[in-house]
């Protein structure tokens, strides 16, 4: 007889092959449900045998469908966003900047439709696919490789030959209007919550744990730029065509033009064209397509300079209010929700839209059954624009904001110099209490498994859990003894529970829903203060010091951790073991001042480290990062590919240019 940890070995490789025969090669051997026997053997050996875990159990890929959440991996060349355009003379405005930039060089640019999903980074190396994240937070994605292998628009071995060795791709994946329309119909029959748009859905169904109900709703995928450093060609359009050739996914509506004169004859066709296409469009986007051009032209903080998109007017609709409502969010902050008759808008029906504040419901002037016209821009939540007086009701009476929670019956009240009605009943108050044990707990906070809303509720009702630190006392004979836990769940939970200890600083301070500090912000209070303690005695003035903290979020901070009440549940955490400091040899000043007083362009791609990261390491020790190359500057960080211009000007100032290694031997590394 094997021993217990001798058959999860044995599982462990049974599990890896069948998951190998079902997801790569379409071939599996054993039925779903015999599949599903074996994982639930692993599971629950291996739930008596912690010692044994393994990160690249089977268990723990998404071929379970208990998958405890996505890695996360860097991305290789951050994913950036675009600059958003919405006129035709906004468009024309930045040819004629590229074209000024460019200095009179013929200009090719590239039109294609801008598809309204969700971004993907697809990495091939000899030929086969071999990772795909996330956008992520543009630096950093979830790898849903298992998830984008059943789309079957995504070739998983290339056709034809000229492919580089190792290359990523990028694309949209979406879900087409008809998938998108079946689905919902689906879930309207079930009784499950309705996607709002076919983004929701595409997005929603990419990071679902169950790749066979990905592979069902039927995703597709569009690719529309290629990175790498041996690409075919010198321009976007032929790389494009190239891709098409090895099996992707290119829109036939990729097209080359010539003259801002083409680029305005596009827009025109496409604003209505677009609607008879079968997937959703918000826009356009235009590319430069010379990759030397595009790489003169560069990147700003957020998105490249060599390529813009244009937003399609948002669909507007006129619809009856019949009431307005009001919700009460987990920082106790009262927004009014237009209810409305139904009204398809963009595709999608539309039964409720912010009416965000006070303010903005007074600007509108509401009455009662007022005609409202709604708009959705690229946003999720329609919003309402304005009234339609004529159609006003006589006698109609005006809408006004509650006095007092809807949750809880506290008198509101009204921040200095905010639009915002607040509840300030912060303990004691229904939907702040579970919603800010609700934030959390979720995935990019403490990612505890398991607990969603109605188990917050009933955690609560039950008395068992009345704040986040509450969580680390839970039990899991007090789980089993609430209706509808099982063991199962139950133990989940606790895991998830007893795994949160080790969630990094930073998103333990994003977890603890401190007013106006979310997640890029903690990050950098995080990293600044670098522990709890440093944190809690910061006064405002040095809060306001850190990058991108203002007077409103240091006051924030500091108010946040002088209530008692707060303190308790951070002592609380931190007894229980929840991680309250930065990494050993985190440090948040210079290293060192080995570049002090130098400035540094950094051009080209790198191999050992990002281009973010050198940004970093030249700040941390002591340097300064500059754009553009001047008589100020003093070395020329370069890589492959390094612009053409750029070499010309460093070299005609005398400026030396130094590659990876010698900028690392630099500063001691
Ligand atoms: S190019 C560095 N092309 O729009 C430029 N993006 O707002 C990379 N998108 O994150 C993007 N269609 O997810 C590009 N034809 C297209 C696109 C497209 C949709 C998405 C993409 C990107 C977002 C930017």
């Amino acid at each position: 007889m094997p021993s217990e940890l001798e058959l999860i070995e044995q599982l462990r490789s049974e599990l890896h092959r069948h998951n190998h025969n079902y997801y790569v090669l379409n071939a599996p051997e054993i039925s779903d449900r015999e599949f599903d026997l074996l994982m639930k053997q692993l599971e629950e050996l291996e739930s008596r045998h912690p010692e044994a875990a393994d990160p690249n159990s089977p268990t723990q890929r998404v071929g379970s469908d208990i998958s405890k959440g996505f890695d996360q991996v860097r991305h290789i060349y951050p994913m950036l966003s675009l600059a958003n355009t919405y006129s035709i003379a906004d468009v024309d405005a930045w040819a004629g900047r590229i074209d000024e930039a460019l200095q009179g060089q013929p200009v090719t640019f590239v039109g294609e439709m801008k598809f309204d999903g969700t971004g993907i980074s697809l990495i091939y190396e000899h030929g086969r696919l071999v990772r795909a994240v996330t956008r992520g937070d543009g630096v950093m994605g979830d790898v849903v490789t298992d998830n984008v292998r059943t789309i079957r628009s995504i070739p998983l071995q290339l056709m034809g030959e000229g492919y580089p060795d190792f290359f990523e791709i990028r694309g949209e994946i979406v879900l087409p209007w008809a998938a998108f329309d079946r689905l919902n119909a689906e879930r309207e029959a079930a009784g499950e919550p309705l996607f709002a748009n076919p983004r929701n859905a595409a997005a929603g169904t990419l990071k679902l744990q169950n790749p066979a109900e990905v592979a069902r709703r039927g995703l597709d995928a569009y690719l529309y730029y290629m990175l790498g450093e041996n690409l075919p060609f010198d321009n976007h359009y032929d790389n494009m065509m190239a891709a098409r050739s090895w099996g992707f996914k290119v829109s036939d509506a990729m097209t080359r033009l010539h003259s801002i004169d083409e680029v305005d004859r596009f827009i025109n066709h496409w604003d209505t064209a677009r609607k008879e296409l079968p997937v959703a469009t918000d826009g356009l986007v235009f590319k430069v397509n010379s990759l030397r051009q595009q790489l003169n032209l560069g990147f700003t903080a957020k998105s490249p300079r060599w390529a813009v998109a244009y937003k399609f007017a948002a669909e507007r609709a006129l619809t009856r209010l019949r009431f307005v409502s009001f919700d009460v969010g987990r920082m106790g902050i009262i927004t009014p929700v237009a209810n409305l008759e139904p009204v398809l808008l963009s595709g999608t029906i539309v039964k409720r839209a912010s009416l965000h504040n006070d303010d903005i419901m007074r600007a509108l002037d509401i009455h009662e059954h007022d005609m409202l016209y709604v708009e959705k821009g690229g946003e999720i939540i329609p919003k309402i624009t304005g009234v339609d007086l004529d159609a006003r009701q006589p006698g109609a009476e005006r809408v006004r904001f509650v006095s007092h929670c809807p949750a809880c019956g506290t008198q509101l009240v009204r921040v200095e110099g905010e639009a915002a009605w607040v509840c300030p009943n912060k303990y004691g108050c229904f939907p702040q209490i579970v919603g800010r044990i609700e934030h959390f707990v979720g995935r990019r906070m403490m990612n505890i498994d398991g607990i969603g809303e109605e188990t917050v509720a009933a955690l609560f009702r039950a008395g068992l859990v009345r704040n986040i630190a509450d969580l680390y006392s839970l039990r899991p004979e007090q789980l089993t003894g609430l209706e509808g836990f099982a063991e199962t769940s139950a133990r989940r939970i606790v895991d998830g529970i007893e795994q949160s200890k080790t969630v990094p600083f930073e998103r333990v301070i994003y977890a603890l829903s401190i007013p106006f500090v979310g997640e890029t912000t903690a990050k950098k209070v995080a990293a600044a203060a670098g522990d709890i303690d440093r944190l809690m005695a910061l006064p405002a003035p040095e809060l306001e010091a850190i990058e991108d903290v203002g007077p409103r979020i240091a006051e924030a901070i500091v108010n946040y951790f002088a209530d008692p009440a707060n303190r308790e549940i951070v002592e609380r955490l931190r007894a229980a073991g929840v991680t309250m400091a930065m990494p050993e040899g985190h440090d948040a000043g210079p290293v060192s001042d080995l570049l002090a007083g130098k400035t540094l362009v950094i051009s080209g791609v790198f191999s050992r480290h990002s281009r973010d990261e050198y940004k970093a390491l030249i700040e941390k020790h002591g340097g300064k990062n500059s754009g553009s190359i001047s008589k100020k500057t003093d070395y020329v960080l370069a890589g492959d590919n390094m612009g053409p211009a750029k070499l010309e000007k460093a070299e005609k100032l005398g400026i030396p240019i130094i590659d990876e290694n010698e900028f690392l031997a630099m500063i001691g590394e």
